[in-house]
């Protein structure tokens, strides 16, 4: 068969890739897109595109890469989350669709006037840079224990224009010193230590960023403990988890003094947002 040449490339990349990817040809010509700098309508429109030898050798390593295992979203170095093209590399969590519940959720918590917000574990920056571009009147402080992951997430915030966030490292709550919050939000690490559901793609990502101790809750133990003195009085935490761990934090909110507390279900009907508000 005498395929023209972009077309053959598509072929044989898209067959490398059914055993590693759920979506072989929309990978295979993504990473074609990014090899050539063009976008998907002219792969799409023109498959006699002729590539240098130098552009079928990158094109081959990035297949290859993926068909190991690596994440699409590390080889294209982007994801897009809340609508936003974010910059990511494997210093940081590859954002994910799910966490979009807790932006929906901060913003239905956040009231019309000006107000402070913490995003702990920032990462990427996605959850603050939702949040700050969709409200401009609040305040974002986000933080992150990982200077390399924080770089990431400034950089995201200089590329999208956004102004309203302030970039802290350290642990937890100590960068967030004396101030107080209307809302703080955290996808914390959430994964047990020798989980055997982690997926191959995972283990690409920083483990400081998934795991947190043997049932997973370290991180969701110190957060629901301390939050309640960095909170204005009607002040929400909200939290990301996993779906099995719906009980368990709702008892860590409630040891951690929290008066009213609600779980949210993602579009799959499973737990994963909690928030609790400390009424006084
Ligand atoms: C699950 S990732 C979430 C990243 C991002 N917020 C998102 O939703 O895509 C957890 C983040 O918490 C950060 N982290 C882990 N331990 C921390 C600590 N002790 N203090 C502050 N941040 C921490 C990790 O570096 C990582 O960026």
């Amino acid at each position: 068969m005498n395929l023209p040449d972009t077309a053959a490339l598509l072929y044989q990349a898209t067959s490398r890739l059914n055993k590693t990817s759920d979506t072989p040809a929309l990978d295979a010509e993504l990473l074609l897109c990014a090899v050539c700098g063009i976008d998907r309508s002219a792969v799409t429109c023109d498959q006699s595109l002729v590539l240098t030898n130098r552009q079928r050798d990158f094109f081959s390593t990035l297949i290859n890469r993926r068909a190991a295992g690596e994440p699409i979203a590390y080889l294209l170095q982007r994801k897009e989350f809340w609508s936003q093209e974010l910059l990511v590399s494997p210093e940081v969590l590859i954002p994910r669709p799910e966490t979009e519940l807790l932006v929906e959720q901060a913003l239905e918590h956040l009231p019309d006037q000006p107000c402070n917000v913490a995003d702990l574990g920032t990462g990427s920056g996605a959850i603050a840079l939702a949040i700050a571009s969709e409200r401009p009147n609040v305040q974002v402080t986000a933080t992150d224990i990982s200077q390399s992951a924080l770089e990431v997430a400034m950089k995201n915030a200089v590329r999208l224009g956004v102004q309203n966030v302030t970039f802290r490292q350290g642990d937890w709550f100590t960068p967030l010193a004396d101030q107080h919050y209307r809302l703080i939000v955290s996808n914390p690490p959430y994964v047990r230590v020798g989980d055997p559901r982690l997926e191959v793609g995972t283990l690409y990502e920083p483990v400081d960023a998934l795991l947190s101790g043997y049932d997973g809750l370290d991180a969701l133990r110190v957060i629901c403990a301390a939050a309640r003195r960095y909170l204005d009085h009607q002040g929400v935490l909200i939290l990301e988890h996993a779906c099995d761990q719906k009980i368990a934090v709702h008892e860590l909110l409630s040891q951690g003094g929290f008066e009213t507390i609600v779980c949210n279900t993602d579009l799959a009907g499973k737990p994963r947002v909690t928030w609790g508000r400390r009424e006084k």
